[in-house]
């Protein structure tokens, strides 16, 4: 005879069956409730403001790094280059000393109007949109490529 308290194999199998169904109800809980949350991607803004026009005197160049832009005066106005390479897509610098951008990465440089001077890279670096808010500040949209040449004079 068996004791009330000695589970019968079958008794221990419909324990363990249970068991499992219990973790899989709650299992497709969890993916269920996953499933229903947005996934949605914030985007940082492509926008950023640069500073008042009569701050970029013939010369001046300003590194955006967070936008990875450059900001550059000249006689003319002001324009906006992105500061992404053309060939891989690194982050190029300003080198002051030789008045030039330049690549980390593999060697290209650029002029100060984004023109290639030196390969790799396959193509100039894109002009940025330039406006001006009501403020009278400069607002760069690195979105918006403009054909180059189009300085922004306040
Ligand atoms: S990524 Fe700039 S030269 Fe290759």
């Amino acid at each position: 005879m068996l004791e009330d308290d000695d589970p019968t194999r079958r008794q221990f199998m419909n324990r363990v069956g249970l068991g499992a169904c219990a973790i899989a109800a709650v299992g497709a809980g969890v993916v269920t409730l996953d499933f229903l949350k947005p996934k949605v991607l914030f985007e940082p803004p492509t926008k950023f403001k640069a500073g008042n026009p009569s701050d970029y005197t013939e010369g001046t160049v300003r590194f955006n790094k967070e936008q990875r832009a450059f900001v550059i005066g000249t006689a003319g106005g002001v324009f906006a280059l992105s500061a992404v390479c053309t060939h891989l897509g690194c982050i190029t610098r300003y080198v002051s000393d030789e008045g030039l951008i330049a690549c980390p990465c593999h060697g290209s440089k650029f002029d100060l109007e984004g023109n290639v001077t030196h390969g790799p890279a396959p193509r100039a670096l894109p002009w940025l949109d330039v406006q001006v808010d009501d403020k009278g500040e400069l607002v760069v949209d690195t979105a918006i490529t403009i054909p180059h040449g189009k300085v922004f004079r306040a």
